[in-house]
């Protein structure tokens, strides 16, 4: 029996240092000699030119070593990769209120963290656009708004037996990364910097360092061993962090961190993007849609960062599983003077996959159908209605499969007429169940970041250093990464160390992020191994006289024809026969290809498919809720490491679920945000887990495509399978005499009050 690492369920490779508290996170890095540490002073105002900055009362306080200002970078004062209009540090005008508008370096966190507040700002107040409404009004957009057309959804609309018209909206979330953002920048001999950064994209962060400080690439390394998550908050923001540290760095010469406090982390950095939606459907008796309108409001706050590749997810996943033939989408990029909005896992999708849900979910109950039905009638096909609004043939879908199997595991028909029958009999407790499908495009749609590199290094003694371009946030992305090299050296994973992403080891690599790190860098280290493999392979058969084909590595052991050797023993032998035992490896993923100007072609190299169904309870007196069981089914191909994706499909869904219900973002009239700590902002905890939670991958699901090992990626997709507790809390209030509930997201008790007691009785 071969022993394989691929496909076992191996812990976390950190999880051992996780749980005792010995995983260092850059903040328990060894401070080095001199370290001054930064605090980072905002914008109080959502939109005004900033007439003086007085920094003397900052420079005058204790501790205080040093200031920095927008005067004081040297190159470009910018971190905005697509489009650069994202200040390091205000410049004359402040555009929302958290902005950075100057450091402070002292000799104390403390110290830095109380001078921040010393300054003394004269502003001149300038209107403020702060909601995406608003800004669609006064067409303030971040990037021009886009259109996706296919079929001539107008005639569809005209001719359809049934038209609705409707708006939706749905809140942000922040990350909540446990860990905040921080970088600590160290100078190096000649010129050179070393930025340490709890980053998904240390290679985006050593560019613009590079540009900020007038370095080139060369003279600045990045490097991350590990996130206390990230969420794609740390996708382009962490540049900001990084940056700061190093001009800082650079200015007093001394070694600098900075660490964000919770409540600025959340006030300075941007969160995933809100939206209003607006939709026009058409539909026949059965509810199958023929034609529809769509209109997104995106709020990207003030600047474009990732908002063009986020809003158009947003739009390519406006089908989710379905078929629309005529379908014309309208989104707005929209301009405000709040933070800007990034990358939140998911990435723009999952309000595409709001908004259709919203719209089955509508259908269903304006012709008293189980939406359930509803959505059968309008799942892709597999034969014919199979091609996206985009132009991708949808060639693996599994909806109604696992639809199918889910249905069964979860007593879903016999729960269904429970709930009826409870709620029949229940006046104030409500009970609400409800289905939702998953399907999620794998692939950066920017296809040039489908791209990454390896490192694997043999040493004599037979152990192996590996090095990719992917970043470890939690995810489990270097144990599976290591699992591959494992298999592919025939070895124990115990003989395989993971480093730290360093842009000094693989060069260039994308960010960690659109869910393919393992798909990815997994290839990468695989081809690096098999490199070193074919080598040691090539070295023993002239050694010993034998055909490669004789050669097996496994269990450790190197077979060679009838003889059996240690992997090590075989691994000094060819290093002292001179044998190259060092190898990079690169991976890009084919087949896609795809036209921005028109939104045609295939951005993704597969889907990723779930399902879970949600029975919810809601108290109709005071909104309050909770979730009484989940059920989920969801597709990993072969898993490459089914506990850790297990975990990955449980936490996107909490994470989902909180996104949907109890998490909220408020901002007052002013542009301040209101809930920037735990105190305020509800992310679910451990309590609010399903008392009843079943969570299965879906088994002998090889993906149809190469991936690596036939595996699909995991760390996005199932956030979306949350959506099934938003449309159970609609079913039950809907079960609660609102026959088409007006229950907007997050669907906080005040939001389900509202819904409850207000309109929606259409
Ligand atoms: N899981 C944990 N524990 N922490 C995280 O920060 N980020 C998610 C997801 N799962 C995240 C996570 C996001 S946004 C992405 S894009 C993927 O992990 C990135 O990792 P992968 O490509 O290796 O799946
Ligand atoms: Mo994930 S939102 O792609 O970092």
């Amino acid at each position: 029996m071969v022993a394989r690492a691929v496909g076992k369920s191996l812990p976390h490779d950190s999880a051992h240092l996780h749980v005792s508290g010995q995983a260092a996170y850059t903040d328990d890095l060894p401070e080095p000699r001199d370290l001054l540490h930064l605090a980072v002073g905002m914008s109080t105002v959502a939109h005004a030119s900033v007439r003086d900055l007085d920094l003397s009362n900052v420079l005058a306080a204790e501790g205080v070593v040093d200031t920095c200002t927008a005067a004081d970078i040297p190159g470009e004062n910018n971190y905005g990769s697509i489009v650069k209009d994202d200040p390091l540090l205000a410049d004359g005008l402040v555009q929302y209120v958290g902005q950075p508008l100057f450091v402070v370096a002292a000799e104390t966190v403390d110290a830095a963290r109380k001078a921040a507040h010393k300054v003394t700002v004269d502003y001149d107040e300038l209107e403020a656009i702060l909601d995406p409404l608003t800004a669609v009004e006064k067409q303030s957009f971040v990037l021009p708004s886009e259109t996706l057309k296919r079929g001539d959804p107008d005639a569809a609309l005209e001719a359809a037996p049934h038209r609705l018209r409707r708006r939706v909206s749905l809140g942000g979330q922040d990350q909540f990364y446990l860990e905040g953002q921080i970088a600590m920048a160290i100078p190096q001999e000649d010129g050179g910097i070393l930025v340490y950064s709890s980053t998904q994209h240390p290679d985006e962060v050593q560019g613009i360092v590079a540009h900020a400080t007038q370095r080139d690439a060369k003279d600045v390394v990045v490097i991350c061993r590990r996130m206390g998550g990230a969420f794609g908050g740390k996708e382009s923001q962490a540049a900001l962090i990084g940056c700061i540290a190093a001009l800082a760095a650079d200015k007093t010469g001394r070694p600098c961190k900075l660490r964000l406090d919770r409540d600025d982390d959340m006030i300075m950095t941007g969160k995933r993007h809100d939206f209003v939606i607006d939709y026009d459907v058409g539909f026949d008796d059965d509810g199958r849609i023929l034609g529809i309108d769509f209109e997104f409001a995106a709020r990207c706050g003030m600047s474009a960062d990732l908002s063009g590749p986020v809003n158009d997810r947003a739009m390519f996943h406006c089908d989710n599983a379905y078929y629309l033939e005529n379908v014309r989408i309208l989104s707005h990029r929209c301009k405000t003077n709040t933070v800007s909005n990034t990358a939140f896992r998911g990435f723009g999708g999952p309000q595409g996959m709001f908004a259709i849900e919203c719209v089955i979910d509508d259908i269903a109950r304006t012709l008293g159908k189980d939406p359930l039905a509803v959505r059968r009638q309008n799942f892709y096909g597999t034969e014919d209605r199979n091609v996206t609004h985009y132009q991708q043939v949808v060639e693996d879908n599994i909806a109604d499969e696992l639809f199918d199997r889910l249905l069964a595991s979860s007593d879903y028909p016999e729960r269904r007429k429970s709930i009826h029958a409870f709620n029949a009999e229940s006046q104030v407790l409500k009970r609400g169940i409800a289905i939702t499908p998953v399907k999620f495009g794998i692939s950066f749609t920017s296809t040039l970041l489908n791209q990454a590199g390896a490192l694997v290094h043999v040493y004599k003694d037979g152990t192996v250093l590996l090095n990719h371009g992917g970043t470890e946030m939690g995810q489990g992305l270097y144990v599976k990464v290591a699992q591959v090299v494992a298999d592919e050296l025939g070895i124990s994973i115990e003989r395989v160390r993971t480093t730290a992403a360093d842009t000094s080891k693989v060069p260039n690599a994308s960010a960690t992020a659109a869910s393919s790190g393992s798909d990815m860098n997994g290839k990468a280290a695989q081809k690096a191994a098999a490199k070193i493999r074919k080598r040691i392979t090539a070295f023993a058969a002239r050694h010993y006289g034998v055909s490669e084909a004789e050669i097996d590595f496994r269990d450790d052991v190197a077979h060679i024809a009838s003889r059996v050797m240690d992997f090590p023993e075989l691994v000094q032998l060819a290093w002292a026969n001179r044998v190259s035992l060092s190898a990079t490896g690169y991976y890009r993923t084919p087949k896609i290809n795809y036209d921005r100007t028109t939104f045609t072609g295939r951005p993704f190299y597969y889907f990723a498919y779930g399902a879970a169904v949600t029975e919810i309870v809601v108290d109709t007196l005071t909104g309050e809720n909770r979730v009484l069981r989940a059920d989920i089914l969801h597709d990993c191909g072969d898993s490459l490491n089914p506990a850790v994706d297990l975990g990955q499909v449980e936490g996107g869904y909490v994470q989902g679920v909180g996104w949907l219900t109890s998490e909220e973002l408020w901002w007052n009239d002013k542009g301040d945000l209101g809930t920037h700590a735990p105190s305020t902002y509800k992310i679910p905890t451990c309590s609010d887990l399903a008392p009843d939670f079943r969570v299965e991958l879906l088994q002998n699901s090889a993906n149809r495509e190469k991936t690596i090992y036939r595996s699909k990626a995991v760390g996005e997709p199932p956030l979306m399978l949350g959506l099934s507790a938003f449309f159970a809390l609609r079913d039950a209030i809907a079960d609660a005499d609102r026959a088409l509930p007006d229950l907007q997201a997050p669907a906080t008790p005040e939001a389900i009050l509202r819904a409850l007691q207000g309109g929606g009785d259409e």
